[in-house]
């Protein structure tokens, strides 16, 4: 049975750790001689008869992203496997390997009795944390609201809105909110949350994250204000890869674990919005003050009516309210032939806010664009909507 599991290219760094396990391990070594990291433990498991070693060393020269990807997988499926990297450290890799549960981080030149003593410890962490594996495989049943930000136009504040409905929701249920960038090609939520994500929807959607909620929960983004967050691809030919399965399994399992998933979407009704609007408990329409994008809503509103898809909560919003833009609440309600909920003034502090990455709820400056974007969120608030079901709807005022 082999006790160690190694992939690298170089041969010397083989015959090192070969020699270290000689010289006063038990078991044998698998080397797989090629700097291709598989995306799941399965296939390595396959190549190896499917036995598990108690420990696998990573490196040297391989690509570390795929690595520490990799050693993500292990850390959440198979925590009693101890995972190696040998790589050049600098205090950067070593934060990231520490991220990604790597247990130790070995210097590519070191002699066999240093790796000796690592691949023991090694060993030892096996021998103590072997237990039975918790992979969650079963369907997730649902937990809360699944609350969307949709537009037919661009540029209207669907990201403004969504990150802003993702930290004030997070004050009202810390860690139980997740925030999505479903505007796979362009999205913006990364930088309007002032995030540098490791992890994208590229790596929730892999086979490995939508069997186990649990390595899809290690591959979402933590950010200050208590919620998750899991930002789009980095670039748009990864975004072209993913299909609307993938989109529809992630989103069931973000709903059966979190209170609150707050997507936002892509301007236009994408196949990636209509799949979305399938499994949202609740939809945010957003539209600016003019011509344009209230039409456009309007059409996009009539096309999903005759499509039977729209959520049984909707809310529409009123972005970027002015008194000065020629038009009044009145002819926006009377054009997308719904009522406006909420208008959220035009603001200079909003568009700070978004280009500092910092949502402007985040610091809940006085601003009447803040009191509009609060009682948004509080539209989500358990106790809002059963008193909202007593209430009329009461129409906005643009000031
Ligand atoms: N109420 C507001 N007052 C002033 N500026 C705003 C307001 N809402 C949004 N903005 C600004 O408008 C711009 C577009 O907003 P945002 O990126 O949120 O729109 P979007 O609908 O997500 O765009 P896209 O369709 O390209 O994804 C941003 O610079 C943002 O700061
Ligand atoms: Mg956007």
């Amino acid at each position: 049975m082999s006790r160690f599991a190694l992939i690298t290219p170089n041969a010397d760094f083989d015959l090192r750790l070969r020699q270290a396990v000689a010289e006063g391990l038990y078991g044998a070594v698998h080397t797989f001689a090629t700097d291709v990291i598989p995306s799941e433990p399965q296939n390595l498991f396959d190549q190896m008869n499917q036995e598990q070693p108690e420990v696998l060393v990573l490196g040297p020269e391989v690509p570390i992203d795929d690595a520490l990807r990799l050693a993500t997988i292990f850390d959440v499926r198979f925590p009693e496997i101890s995972v190696i990297l040998v790589a050049e450290a600098n205090p950067d890799t070593v934060l990231q390997a520490m991220r990604a549960g790597i247990r130790d981080v070995l210097h590519p030149a070191s002699e066999p009795a240093q790796i000796r003593v690592i691949l023991e410890r090694g060993c030892q962490a096996f021998a103590s944390r072997q237990r039975t594996s918790e992979a969650q495989t079963g369907d997730p049943t649902p937990r809360g609201l699944v609350i969307g930000v949709f537009s037919p136009k661009g540029g209207v504040g669907k990201t403004t809105i969504a990150t802003n409905i993702a930290v004030g929701l997070g004050k009202i249920a810390p860690m139980s909110v997740v925030i999505v960038d479903l505007d796979l090609q362009f999205g913006d939520v990364a930088s309007g949350l002032d995030l540098d994500p490791e992890h994208t929807v590229t790596d929730a959607v892999t086979p490995s994250a939508s069997q186990d909620s649990l390595v899809l929960k290690a591959f979402l983004t933590v950010h200050p204000a208590s919620i998750y967050a899991l930002c789009a691809p980095r670039n748009p030919v990864e975004a072209d890869e993913i299909t609307v399965e993938q989109i529809s399994r992630l989103l069931e399992q973000l709903a059966g674990e979190f209170d609150y998933v707050v997507i936002d979407t892509a301007p236009g009704l994408t196949e990636t919005v209509l799949t979305s609007l399938e499994h949202c408990t609740d939809a945010v329409w957003v539209t600016g003050m003019d011509v344009p994008s209230v039409r456009g809503l309007r059409s996009g509103l009539d096309v999903l009516r005759q499509l039977n898809i729209l959520p049984s909560s909707r809310h529409v919003v009123l972005n970027m309210a002015d008194s000065k833009s020629g038009l009044s609440v009145q002819d926006v309600e009377a054009t997308v032939g719904a009522p406006v909920d909420i208008s959220v003034a035009r603001s200079k502090a909003v568009a700070y806010s978004t280009n500092r990455g910092v949502p402007i709820l985040q610091n809940a400056r006085k601003d009447p664009a803040v009191k509009a974007l609060q009682r948004l969120v509080e539209r989500f608030n358990p106790a809002w909507r059963l008193k909202a079901q007593r209430q009329q709807h009461r129409r906005v005022v643009v000031r």
